[in-house]
């Protein structure tokens, strides 16, 4: 029984510095609440917004600046983010470079491509899409996708709204 007392006041004398355990441990809990406290809040402040404000950010943002997408290899696409949006940029074997939402038309799911497939398939209810031109060709999709502006330059690639 003395033992633990004297343990426990050896973990209430302060080091050179002037810090306890106890104490080092309060910080890393508050530390870990206020990380706690954002992870919920913000999904919470987002989800709250309203769809008045969440189109205002939305036609805030013109174009992205994709750094060293230029470089992106032949036969592969590049997920990324048009403001608060998935959009996805195409670069075919043929050289040729599409950009194009990634938001599928139907109920939103989130879609992906790999070229050369011959349509961009949705998981969810299996809309597809033309991945040249964006087209709803198949499916429950009842529109096609935003098609973007692809600029190619030197270290990066801008893709703009039309
Ligand atoms: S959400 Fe894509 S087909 Fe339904």
């Amino acid at each position: 029984m003395s033992e633990a007392i004297v343990e426990d006041n050896e973990q209430l004398q302060p080091d050179e510095e002037g810090f306890t355990r106890r104490g080092f441990v309060k910080v890393a809990i508050g530390g870990m609440g206020v990380v706690y406290a954002g992870a919920i809040g913000y999904p919470i402040y987002r989800y709250l917004e309203t769809p008045v404000e969440k189109e205002a950010s939305e036609a805030a943002v013109k174009a992205v600046d994709l750094k060293d997408a230029d470089k992106l290899p032949a036969g592969s696409t590049l997920m990324f983010m048009f403001g608060s949006k998935p959009a996805m940029l195409i670069h075919f074997a043929t050289g040729e470079w599409v950009s194009l939402s990634a938001v599928c038309q139907h109920l939103g799911c989130i879609l992906h491509y790999q070229p050369p497939a011959p349509r961009i398939v949705c998981a969810c209810h299996g809309g597809q899409y033309d991945p040249h031109t964006g087209e709803n060709v198949a499916g429950p999709p009842p529109r096609p996708l935003r098609k973007y502006i692809v600029k190619v330059l030197p270290g990066h690639v801008t893709v703009s709204k039309a």
